[in-house]
């Protein structure tokens, strides 16, 4: 048993986290070459076991966690996922199935639904069956994924579809938007890709247009006014055509946990990439010490550390100087001002690499676990 170090419950309830991103695995049958997890994928012979993940919702309902996003890798690959969900439900958490959906089955998704899962997001590649498939590295994704959309509808559950958003599919978002509403989602999510890991390692073959990207910005607002009480929309623009950076997980340690596949505790999920920064595992401690003592999460914490130009900025309890892990790749210090920023020294040079690239002709370097199949054709 694991003792927590800090009980003053109500201090702990002001500065809880709102949100918790469990990746419950780093598996994944699909390969796309923007995948968000690390580039040193964790092994499945080191993920947490199922009483862990008990154990670690368990104590997320007692820090006031509210939501917990349920990720991967591919979260359906664990054949204990009903057991987890079963434990965040338990803890009175908010549960939402962040899924490719291409293992999934109707019946799993009914249990799923009937343990007390309340929100399934599924990631959509692409209209066009195959380019969907050519994107994911997986033969018969798309319509696999048209399937499941309608499974969870008729259990009705909310859906939300997720499109990352790059050069390959930018030109069709009006058809992505009509196949969200034609699906019965309530939340469409455009989301430009962030160049991390491996869509780092693809920028070249990923980045749209700048032209694109507002043409997408244009659309968006046309569809919200016409979609009112029909489907909602969230878009992220990529920071390279970005003048203010983004406020990245709502401020570092402020309002998100991430833990990954073998229990380490990170304020999001691609801080790893931060050289020098330490990072705590729940099979050690109590998430509750370790959101309020771990020195990763203290380091960035706030904004007094932030120099100039946020310093001195008036956004900076907006923006909180945009996101530490890409200051850390392109300044080589977290703390510095995200680069995505108008005011950092090295926004020009963003701007000048999205130019340049957006231009490039480039094969997709698909993510690979092991020696997995070749792509779709
Ligand atoms: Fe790590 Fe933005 S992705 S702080």
């Amino acid at each position: 048993m694991i003792e927590a170090q800090d009980n003053n419950a109500d201090a702990i309830c002001a500065v809880a986290p709102m949100g918790l991103l469990a990746e419950l695995t780093h598996r994944c049958p699909l390969q796309c070459p923007y995948c968000s997890n690390p580039m040193e994928l964790e092994r499945s012979s080191g993920e947490l076991s199922t009483q862990d993940w008990v154990r670690v919702f368990q104590e997320a309902g007692d820090l006031g966690i509210l939501q917990v996003h349920l990720s991967g890798g591919e979260p359906t690959v664990r054949k204990d996922l009903e057991e987890i969900t079963q434990a965040a439900v338990d803890a009175g958490i908010y549960t939402n199935l962040i899924t490719a959906g291409v293992l999934l089955n109707k019946d799993r998704l009914a249990g799923l639904r009937d343990i007390g899962l309340d929100h399934v997001q599924l990631s959509v590649q692409h209209v066009d069956a195959k380019l969907a498939d050519k994107i994911a590295g997986f033969k018969g994704g798309y319509s696999k994924k048209v399937e499941v959309a309608k499974w969870v509808k008729e259990l009705g559950l909310p859906l939300t579809l997720n499109s990352p958003m790059h050069r390959h599919n930018v030109e069709y978002l009006e058809e992505i938007i009509e196949f969200a509403v034609k699906l019965g989602a309530e939340r469409l999510e455009v989301a430009h890709i962030q160049y991390y890991g491996w869509a780092f390692e693809n920028r070249n073959s990923l980045i749209p247009t700048k032209d694109q990207v507002y043409r997408n910005a244009d659309i968006v607002d046309e569809a919200r006014e016409r979609l009112k009480g029909v489907l909602s929309i969230d878009f992220v623009v990529p920071d390279y055509y970005a003048v203010r950076p983004k406020p990245c997980m709502g401020g570092w340690g402020s309002q998100f946990v991430t833990i990954s596949p073998t229990g380490k505790v990170l304020p999001c999920h691609a801080a790893a990439s931060i050289k020098g920064l330490e990072f705590d595992n729940v099979k050690d401690k109590h998430l509750r010490d370790i959101w309020l003592h771990s020195s990763a999460f203290e380091k960035y914490r706030g904004t007094d550390y932030l120099p100039d130009p946020c310093k001195s900025c008036e956004f900076k309890e907006v923006d909180f100087g945009g996101c530490r892990c890409q200051a850390f790749m392109f300044t080589g210090d977290a703390a510095n001002t995200d680069p995505a920023c108008a005011k950092s020294v090295h926004h020009k040079d963003l701007l000048a690499i999205a130019e340049r690239e957006s231009k490039e002709e480039s094969e997709f370097l698909y993510r690979k676990f092991t020696s997995q199949r070749e792509p779709a054709e």
